[in-house]
């Protein structure tokens, strides 16, 4: 028994699936990503979590390559970034993405939006990447949305929506930004539910959220930024209990008592 978990174990501390090294970028004077170096085993969930202006966003968005970088290197499952074109396009599809603000087509409907990247970019037959997208709006609970527009749908549906859409392209990893920041408040379960079912079944998952309670229960790992910088990185139990940098300290006690 023993055996079996350390085996698991080293097996999966092995198994790097996104790679960052000596990741630097700027933004004019702003040092936006400053020496960032981490790793992100397959199946393991990683939440980030810091102050508005640490460079969040800006990290999820050079491991896909909606910004480059200007020193450093990323690596997904032993890749390197590609620069541009179809190679471009496929890594965006390896790497799902969710944003705060929905970003689904407003003149398709749901089931076109799920569609759209696996005929375009997967290249999939249109009769199968409509039954991908139909199990898949029903696993996220919105399966008899699908011939609707995405403004007839509420924001936490919207955001299932765009769940599936990524989820429709294979993904290795899955990346959200702040998923629930836009969503009223009564719709942040129904997200978070889905992204919890995510975790549950193995997908390699990068969130950057405020919700701890998220962070508790579905992270393998809490990464801490500050200043474009990891401050620190920990169990859920380890950081929430215990948090080493005096900028932890002050965060969490802001985002736990107001
Ligand atoms: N495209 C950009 N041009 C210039 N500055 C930017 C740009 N995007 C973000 N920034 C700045 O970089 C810093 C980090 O931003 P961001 O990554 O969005 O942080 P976070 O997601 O942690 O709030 C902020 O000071 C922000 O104003
Ligand atoms: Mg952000």
């Amino acid at each position: 028994m023993t055996e079996v978990s350390v085996a698991k174990k080293d097996s999966a501390a092995t198994d790097e699936l996104v790679v960052l090294k000596s990741v630097n970028k700027h933004f004019g004077a702003l040092h936006v990503l400053q020496d960032i170096d981490l790793t992100i085993d397959r199946g393991e969930v990683v939440v980030v979590i810091g102050p508005s202006g640490s460079g969040k966003s800006t990290l999820c968005r050079t491991i896909n390559r909606l910004e480059t970088i200007d020193t450093g290197t990323i690596t997904i499952d032993g890749r390197p970034l590609p620069q541009e074109g179809r190679e471009l396009a496929r890594l965006r599809a390896d790497v799902g993405m969710v944003f705060q603000s929905f970003n689904l087509f407003a003149h398709k409907t749901v089931l076109e939006n799920v569609m759209l990247g696996q005929v375009k970019v997967r290249r999939t037959e249109k009769k199968q990447a409509e039954e991908k997208a139909r199990a898949l709006l029903d696993r996220v609970g919105v399966g008899t949305q699908a011939d609707k527009y995405p403004a007839q749908l509420s924001g936490g549906q919207q955001q299932r929506v765009a769940i599936a859409r990524a989820l429709a392209m294979g993904p290795k990893v899955m990346l959200f930004d702040e998923p629930t920041s836009a969503l009223d408040p009564e719709m942040i379960n129904e997200v978070l539910e889905v992204m919890q079912q995510l975790a549950r079944e193995g997908m390699t998952m990068i969130v950057v959220t405020h919700e701890m309670g998220f962070a508790r229960s579905a992270a393998n790992r809490v990464v801490f930024m500050a200043d474009g910088r990891i401050v620190e990185q920990a169990t859920p139990d380890q950081f929430f209990s215990n948090p080493r940098s005096d900028r932890a300290k002050d965060f969490l006690s802001k985002i736990l008592h107001h």
